[in-house]
């Protein structure tokens, strides 16, 4: 596409990536993504705000035909699906200059080999002048990288955001017109990239109190005109506390394990508690992820295979605790034949979490009606925890 104004001196430049099926070769992109680039006119000089990835560098080639000079490329993050096309804009201007933060100086040298020469570093809350336009850099860490910055054009009063903010969405709208649509995916994708760095991204919500904002403009996914929708939605994903939610990933074999599964599911719902149950052979990670940003208690469900969990139990639950969630509660239900450690397996691979944890309800073979009674006996003591009773 070609370029989009977003005012009179800034514009939209990028790609929009419709094909895109996954991400980091792990995170499902069922809506695509897209990867923003800003060009903004100063009185005297002009800056391009981020990059592509590399598969789309053709289409920032044809975006910036008729643009002669550029004198600033901001890095924002290094990550190769911005700054991956870098190298190129550098020699198609050869005297443009990297301003980037300190961190993200060596990393460009490390991951593109950019030569350090054409790198200038800039500090938390430094400005650059591009005449009658002012940027300002704000050192943002973890959001997703430590040499993460943001950037704000003062005049315009613009925050160009990166990767936080953002959302996996290719599309031919330039702002966020469909809020429905755009939460769902600004939500998946905090769950996915942001939500294991809640400390850090508390501390720059604070900061961007300060801060009198009228566009945020991310490098991924539409942009805010009205920045308050995805500033609201960060403070209740960060901040707020975690709702009457049971995440319930599980898989089963045979069979057994799916009788608890759903005579839990029907327990917990009996006792006002809402469930999001992942049949983990056909579950879309992603899905799981977002309904993990406000559960408050995690169930696994697995059969034994020889002495443990289910291999997919055993990625949910890395997973899960590589994502850091606001999670209180956990147990785990399943079958066995002959014995095995599934439940002390799953709770070693998520101690970090820690988690208060219900005693495992395993069962031997087929679940007779005792067997599940103990289910019930299990969601009837974790809605009470839940609720505070
Ligand atoms: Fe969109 Fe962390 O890169």
């Amino acid at each position: 596409m070609n370029p989009r104004n977003l005012t009179e001196r800034v514009s939209l430049l990028g790609a929009q990536d419709f094909d895109r099926r996954s991400f980091d070769e792990l995170i499902p992109l069922p809506d695509g993504t897209s990867y923003n680039a800003y060009l903004v006119k100063g009185s005297e000089k002009t800056a391009l705000i981020d990059a592509v990835d590399p598969k789309k560098i053709g289409v920032l080639q044809w975006q910036l035909q008729g643009v002669e000079r550029i004198d600033y490329l901001v890095v924002q993050h290094v990550e190769q699906d911005h700054s991956g096309s870098v190298p190129w804009v550098l020699e198609r201007y050869p005297q443009v200059q990297v301003l980037c933060s300190p961190k993200a100086k060596s990393m460009l040298i490390d991951h593109l080999h950019i030569d350090p020469e054409r790198i200038k570093t800039v500090e938390d809350g430094e400005t650059i002048s591009l005449g009658d336009r002012t940027l300002e850099f704000l050192h943002a860490p973890w959001v997703h990288w430590p040499e993460t910055m943001l950037t704000y054009l003062q005049q315009e009063k613009i925050l160009f955001t990166c990767d936080l903010f953002g959302s996996h969405i290719a599309s031919t709208q330039v702002f966020a017109t469909d809020k429905g649509r755009v939460y769902d995916a600004a939500k998946r994708y905090y769950a996915e990239i942001m939500m294991p760095f809640r400390p850090m991204i508390t501390k720059h919500l604070k900061r961007l109190e300060s801060y009198e904002i009228e566009m945020i403009a991310p490098s991924h996914g539409q942009i805010y005109d009205e920045p308050g929708f995805i500033i609201d939605a960060y403070r209740h994903w960060v901040l707020d506390e975690p709702r009457n939610v049971v995440l319930l990933p599980y898989a089963s074999m045979h069979g057994s394990t799916q009788v608890m599964v759903d005579r839990l599911i029907t327990a917990l719902v009996d006792r006002g508690i809402e469930v999001a149950p992942f049949n983990l052979t056909v579950t879309d990670i992603g899905k799981l992820a977002e309904a993990l940003v406000e559960a408050k208690a995690v169930l696994f469900g697995t059969p034994t295979v020889l002495v443990g969990p289910h291999p997919s139990v055993v990625s949910a639950a890395y997973l899960i605790a590589a994502l850091r969630p606001k999670l209180k509660y956990a147990g785990v239900i399943g079958s066995y034949g002959w014995g095995g450690k599934a439940p002390e397996t799953i709770k070693s691979l998520t101690t970090s979490l820690k988690l208060e944890w219900l005693d495992p309800v395993m069962v031997k073979g087929l679940p007779r009606e005792e067997d599940l009674s103990r289910v019930d006996s299990l969601a009837e003591e974790l809605a009470r925890m839940m609720k505070g009773e």
